[in-house]
């Protein structure tokens, strides 16, 4: 198994890699909204805050156990353990993640689907099939399973090249254009009308609102699911990392990427949104809530493309090329960790254990598909509040109390000799032993209540 493993070629590689899964949908479509839902700049505030101080160091000890196991999560967990015991809790802890990635592939395929649709829509007004541009942006159900299809065939093609020529190479490709895309977006919106008072509710925070409970459990399940905790993806990504680099920097540079993307989201949607309400469209009810809710991009984001005249038609297919994009090299990563688990574990080829994990997924996608109304909630609901807070501060439990400390040590000292006079050295051990546990178990208890 060892001498077949992949492994990044390059730290530029994995940073790549690992920022294109945590930089998806997550970071240009729910950190906008929930931005816009709590308070704005407080928000963003209090997001910052949780993510650097609770996400980063959970984010950490997930790249460093895969990385000291150098294997799927299931065996790198167990290779810390010492008793039967323990090794059971791995198999548990190590598992559910495998399964958490395979529930959130299975609708996030379905919401990138729809990013994918609404790419469609201008070039089909292009050529002039305009039945072709309703039916690409309607909800229909034949137009949610072809697109749906279409996005999970992209996943499973890609993994099925393993790490190197598959994931590498893409998310090497996709990420800087995505984030080049962006910036021409922002730079474009912010010359428009009404795109001041945007710039004024995302950077101004109201300092009053950055202790509302809701905000603060929304903030910290936004920062893990933004950086894909808790569910076996950091854990696989951790273990194809060479035992030569400095895992301190490679987890800030990423986590610095992913938090700043979201802020570059942010600043291209947020003032997209006054710029739509100068036009005339109404985004806030009376009491102040935000009338689109989770489907504000699908609203605001094309009435503002519409309103550009052809010129929209380019920026409309620029914004949902580059919203697809993120999503694909987030859906890969959620492939790989069920995958990378039956390649090693049991020794199946890694195409066909891509294929048959793919296609079972794709199968559930279909069935959330075909009772939507009912299934999507449930499936998001149950995987990442309350799937992804529960393995990733239980993988803080075995970083802060399984893993024995002298090891530990010796892995994070691998590749970065000088770590030892560094505060990371100092407090991490000791924070992801108490505080990561408790402060994530404190949120996770307030949001059940
Ligand atoms: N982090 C990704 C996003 O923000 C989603 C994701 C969650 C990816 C869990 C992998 C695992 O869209």
């Amino acid at each position: 198994m060892g001498a077949s493993r992949g492994e990044f070629s390059s730290r530029i590689g994995f940073i790549m890699a690992a920022a294109g899964s945590a930089v998806g949908l997550g970071n240009i479509w729910g950190f906008p909204t929930q931005t816009a839902s709590n308070g704005g700049a407080a928000f963003v505030l209090v997001y910052f805050v949780l993510a650097f101080c609770l996400a980063y160091p959970a984010f950490m000890a997930e790249i460093l156990i895969g990385r000291y196991g150098q294997a799927n999560a299931v065996t790198s967990l167990q290779k810390m353990s010492r008793t039967v015991l323990q090794k059971r809790f791995a198999f548990v802890v190590g598992f559910g993640g495998i399964i958490c990635a395979a529930m959130i592939l299975s609708f996030y395929g379905i919401l990138a689907g729809w990013m994918m649709s609404f790419a469609i829509e201008p070039v089909a007004n292009i050529m002039g099939q305009e039945w072709i541009a309703q039916w690409v942006v309607g909800q229909s159900l034949g137009r949610n399973l072809l697109f749906t299809v279409l996005f999970m065939f992209l996943t499973i093609i890609i993994i099925r090249k393993g790490v190197e020529q598959g994931i590498e190479k893409w998310s090497k490709r996709l990420m800087p254009m995505m984030i080049g895309l962006l910036i021409l977006l922002i730079v474009y919106v912010l010359t428009l009308d009404g795109a001041s008072e945007g710039l004024n509710a995302y950077l101004n925070p109201d300092i009053s609102r950055v202790l509302e409970p809701n905000l603060l459990v929304s903030a910290l399940g936004q920062a893990f699911f933004s950086l894909s905790l808790g569910t076996s993806v950091m854990v696989i990504y951790g273990s194809y990392i060479s035992k030569k680099e400095n895992m301190v920097t490679i987890g800030a540079q990423v986590t610095l990427i992913d938090v700043s993307i979201a802020f570059l989201a942010g600043l291209l949607i947020i003032p997209s949104m006054y710029v739509a309400q100068a036009q005339g469209l109404k985004i806030f009810a009376d009491d102040g809530s935000l009338i689109a809710g989770p489907s504000l991009v699908f609203e605001v984001l094309p009435t503002l493309f519409d309103s550009m005249g052809t010129m929209g038609l380019f920026v409309g297919f620029a914004f949902f090329v580059l919203m697809s994009i993120a999503a694909l090299t987030s859906s890969i990563s959620m492939l790989e960790g069920p995958v990378s688990y039956a390649v090693e574990r049991h020794s199946v080829a890694r195409e066909t254990a891509t294929t048959w994990i793919g296609f079972g997924i794709l199968a559930l996608s279909v069935t959330i598909v075909v009772n939507i109304e009912f299934m999507l909630d449930l499936v998001a609901t149950v995987s990442t509040q309350y799937g992804q807070p529960i393995i990733a501060m239980l993988c803080c439990v075995f970083g802060g109390w399984i893993w024995h400390r002298s090891s530990l040590l010796a892995e994070i000292k691998l590749g970065n000799e000088g770590v030892e006079n560094s505060l990371f050295w100092k407090i991490w051990p000791w924070y992801i032993k108490f505080i990561c546990p408790v402060a994530i178990g404190a949120v996770f208890i307030h949001s059940l209540l």
